[in-house]
Formats: structure tokens, sequence, C-alpha cells
């Protein structure tokens, strides 16, 4: 067991960086929340930047920033837990850096293009230069290569650090599961004009990444954090860790039937969908038990130092690892069960409630851990002991975690509303889609999650703050 080396406030060449893509993401997650506040304001006023920077552009940059945000905070996390699971230093360091450099260019243009070439037909050639036009996964095939390039240079350094290291169960599970999420991208690489078929595939990713193997990353990074925070065994978050696993397996896989109700699959979907998606928030509630659990025990401080439970190595980290918990249960388990049986998701498919669970349960699941992660590579990159939350990293995550609730429970409403008029009410055709569109719940409820949006904005600015000053002034204090 590893629990004895003190790496906790020592820098290594893996957690250097883990910083250098930390840095990134948090940059990629401001890009999203303008983006975002930009297709929310044309919600209100459709006028607003009409063919200079039109809804679908704001929309399809909001969150495929949101994905790849998040694919550099995982990546980074990995990176900064690599040599304090394995023992030892990240084996190829500078091919690590140079895949950053590589993939961050890539990144970049992707970007830039979808700004600055926005419309136009849709050919084999834009494809392969400007963009895939699969939600979420929009990268043109030229970056799709790349990606996978990087990616394969990043697993290789993962799998050869581990092989060569000791191997813990929390790098066993992160090693394979690793792979699954990366193959998994695959499926989403290859063009088919049969929608049906398309849609099939394309789900793959989608669902097999959040209900299935990002998952199981965070649950490796809730179980390394929490022994790094609060002191937790070991055998305890490894073994809550194996259960998530069959568990999530289990019930992720064939709950991705719940994604096949209405695209042209076998009607045989309606029932494996319901059944095994309606499972897929027992792990989850696993989870919520599985932190407060271990936040009850009676371990010291990291490394086991031994000064009680109530001392936390690293307070703003701790508090988002908290509220992964509850964030995990509410927006995937209780938002994402609300609408998975078919003879709901009939009436609820694609309208502002789909928004809703997608907004919460991100954030909830994903989100929340991966900032958690970021604070405390901060504390490992200014070598503190301890770092406990200040002003600004409390005004961050209430901000935050407000606005985000704030616009759920608005997109909700007016998801009820499209529910109950466009679709119970009026038949879901065409014209009741923009009658329901047009009635004043429905209004109403946008400006609220604008106005929600604003509130998570505001608290993101905090956050940048706080990450650029909390560890110097631990450092300090500390001194
Ligand atoms: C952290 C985990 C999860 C994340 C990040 C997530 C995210 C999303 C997103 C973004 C969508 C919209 C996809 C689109 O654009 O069409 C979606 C759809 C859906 N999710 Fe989840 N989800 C999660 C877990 C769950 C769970 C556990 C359930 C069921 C218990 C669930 C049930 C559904 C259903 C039924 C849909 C389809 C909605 C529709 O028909 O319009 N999700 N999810
Ligand atoms: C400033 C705050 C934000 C605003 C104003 C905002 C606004 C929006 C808007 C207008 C859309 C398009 C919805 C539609 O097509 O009907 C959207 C989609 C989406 N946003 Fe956000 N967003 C914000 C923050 C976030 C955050 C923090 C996350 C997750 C961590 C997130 C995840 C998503 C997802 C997954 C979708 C696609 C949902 C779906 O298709 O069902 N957004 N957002
Ligand atoms: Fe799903």
């Amino acid at each position: 067991m590893l629990t004895s080396i003190k790496t906790h406030s020592l820098t290594n060449k893996g957690q250097e960086l883990g910083m250098m893509y930390f840095r990134v993401a948090i940059i990629l997650f401001g890009a999203q929340l303008l983006m975002g506040l930009i297709a929310a304001i044309q919600f209100l006023a459709p006028g607003f930047l009409f063919e200079i920077f039109d809804f679908s552009v704001a929309r399809m940059v909001h969150i495929n920033a949101l994905v790849v945000w998040m694919l550099y905070a995982m990546i980074g996390s990995t990176y900064l837990m690599l040599t304090d699971e394995t023992g030892i230093e990240v084996v190829g360091i500078g091919l690590g850096k140079l895949a950053f450099w590589v993939l961050t260019a890539a990144v970049t243009v992707v970007v830039l293009v979808y700004i600055f070439i926005q419309i136009g037909s849709g050919t084999e050639a834009t494809i392969w230069f400007i963009n895939e036009g699969r939600e979420y996964l929009e990268a043109p095939r030229w970056a799709d290569i790349g990606i996978v390039v990087v990616v394969l240079i990043f697993y290789w350094n993962v799998f050869a650090t581990y092989m060569k290291g000791e191997r813990t169960g929390i790098m066993t599970v992160m090693i394979a599961n690793l792979m699954a999420l990366a193959g998994l991208y695959l499926a989403g690489m290859f063009f088919t004009d049969n929608i049906s078929m398309d849609q099939f595939w394309w789900w793959w990713v989608i669902h097999l990444w959040v209900e299935a193997t990002w998952e199981v990353f965070v649950g490796t990074l809730a179980a390394y954090a929490l022994i790094k925070l609060i002191g937790a065994k070991r055998e305890i978050v490894e073994m809550w860790l194996w259960i998530e696993v069959l568990m999530l397996f289990g019930s992720g896989i064939l709950g991705l039937g719940h994604h096949y109700f209405w695209i042209g699959t076998p009607e045989y979907w309606w029932e494996i969908g319901a059944l095994f998606s309606a499972l897929e928030p027992v792990p989850l509630i696993a989870m919520f038990v599985h932190v407060l659990y271990d936040w009850g025990k009676e371990q010291g401080v990291a490394e086991g130092k031994g000064e009680g439970k109530s001392v936390i190595a690293n307070g703003p980290a701790m508090a988002w690892i908290v509220t992964n918990a509850f964030g995990n249960f509410l927006g995937a388990g209780i938002w994402g069960f609300f609408h998975t049986l078919p003879q709901v998701n009939i009436y609820t498919h694609g309208t502002q409630f789909t928004a809703a669970h997608g907004h919460l349960s991100f954030f909830g699941a994903y989100a929340t851990i991966l900032i958690g992660m970021i604070y405390y590579g901060i504390q490992r990159a200014y070598s503190v002991e301890r770092m406990k939350a200040t002003f600004k990293s409390k005004m961050a995550i209430f901000l935050i975690t407000f606005g985000v609730l704030g616009m759920a429970i608005a997109l909700t409403i007016a998801g009820y509303e499209q529910v109950l008029v466009e679709r119970a009410e009026l038949g879901a055709d065409w014209s009741a889609f923009f009658a329901a569109q047009n009635l004043p719940w429905y209004v109403q409820a946008q400006l609220w999650r604008a106005i929600m949006g604003v509130v998570t904005f505001v608290g993101f600015v905090y956050l940048v703050i706080d990450m650029l000053t909390i560890g110097k002034n631990a450092q300090e204090a500390e001194a």
C-alpha cells in the first residue's frame, strides 16, 4: 500500500503537466459559459446577433467546449494522481507535453473555424475540414484523427507508468476504464447517411461516456481525492469503487436503450431501455452514500496524520467533491429517472426538460468534481499542507451551484409547459411547437434561465480569481 509515501505536498512532473491541462480547461469553461449566455439571450431575442453569430453556432461551441474542457480536466487529473498512485514519475513526460501542445493547437484551430466559417452546404469536404455535424462531437475529421493520436500517447503514458510502478486498485480500474472511454470515441467517427444508424452509434459515445465510463472515471477521482483530502481508508474506497464498476456497467450498457425509443430502432428497446436505465440511479445512490460514509470516518488528515475527522487538507476541493455527490444524484439520478421510462419520454423527448437534465447532470456529475481536482492541483503546485476555503472560494461554489440549479429549475418549468401544451394538448406538430414557445410560462422560464446564467457567470469570475490567488496566499500563511 502506498499510503505511506508522502507525496501530498510535493510537486512532480506529472502534476506539472496536469496543471497545463487544467489551465486550458478553465479557459474553455469560460468560453462555454459565454456561448451559453449568447444562446440564452437568443431564446429571448431571436434577432440578437442574427447572421453574425447564429444560435446554431453559439449552441455548438457551448456544448463542444463543455465536452473538451471536461476531457482536458480528466487528462489533467490523471497526470496529477499518476505519480502518487504508482510511486514513480510519469515515464514519457516529454511526449506528454508535446501531445498537450498539439492538442491545444488543434482545438484552437477547430474553434476558430467554427466561429469564422459558420454556414454553407454540408459536403464531404466540410466533414473533413469544418464540422462533422454530430452534436457534442462536432470536431472535423482531421481533428478526430489528431485526437485519437494524442489520446493514444496519453494512454501509453498512463499504461506504461502503471506497468512500471506499483499497481493500486484505483489505478487498475482507471487503466481498464480509460481504454473503454477512449475506444468508444471511435464509434462516433465513421459516417453513414442513414440517420437511424448514425444516431445509434453516436449514442454509444455520448451515453456510454456519461452514464458508464465517465462515471467510473470520476469514481476513481473521488476515491483518490477522499484518501488525500480526509485520509479515507484505501480499502474502503476501493471496495466501493469495484461495486460501482460492476453496477454502472450493468445498468449503463443496456440503459443505452433509453435513447433508442424513437430513432427507428426495434421496439424491444422500450422494455430494455426502461428496465435498465431505471436501475441506473442505484449506483449513483451508492456513490452518494460512499462519500458521506467516508466523510464520517474517524480518519486523520491526508497521509494518516491522525488529527481527527474534522481536518480537511483542502477546503474548496472537498466542498466541490461533496457537491459532486449531491449533484450526480440529483442531475443524473433524479432528473434522469424522471424522463427515462418510454411512457414518460414520449411526451418529454427533446423538450426543455431534456436540457434541464443535461445541465444539472453534466454540472453535478462532472464539472463539480473536476473543479475540485483543479483545486487540489493548485494545492500541490504551491506545496501547501492545508488550503482553506477563502471568501472567493465560497462565493464561487455558491453562485455557480445556485445559478446552475436555478437554470435547471427554470428549464424544467419550460419543459413542463411544453409537455402539457405542445405535446398533450396541441398534438406535437410544428405549429404546436411554436405556440408553446410563445406562452408566458415558457418565455418567463427562459428569462429566468438567462438571469441564472448570469449568476453562474459571476460565480465563474470568482472561481478564476480564487484559483489565481488561493495557492500563493496559503503558501504565505503557512510560511
Ligand atoms: C452524469 C450522467 C448523465 C449525464 C451527463 C447526462 C446527460 C444527458 C444529456 C446532455 C442529454 C441530452 C442529449 C441530447 O442532446 O439529445 C441526456 C438525455 C437523456 N438522459 Fe441523461 N445524462 C446522465 C445520466 C442519465 C441517467 C442516470 C438517466 C436515467 C436514469 C438519464 C436519462 C436520460 C434520457 C431518458 C435522455 C433522453 C431525453 C430525451 O428523450 O430527450 N440520463 N442526458
Ligand atoms: C452561463 C450559464 C449557461 C447558460 C446561459 C447556458 C445556456 C444554454 C443554452 C441556451 C443551451 C441550448 C439549449 C437548447 O438548445 O434548447 C444550452 C445547452 C446545453 N448546455 Fe448550457 N448554459 C450554461 C451553462 C452550462 C453548464 C455549466 C453546463 C454543464 C456543465 C451546460 C451544459 C449544457 C448542455 C449539456 C447542453 C445541451 C442540452 C441538450 O441538448 O439537452 N451549460 N445551454
Ligand atoms: Fe443515456
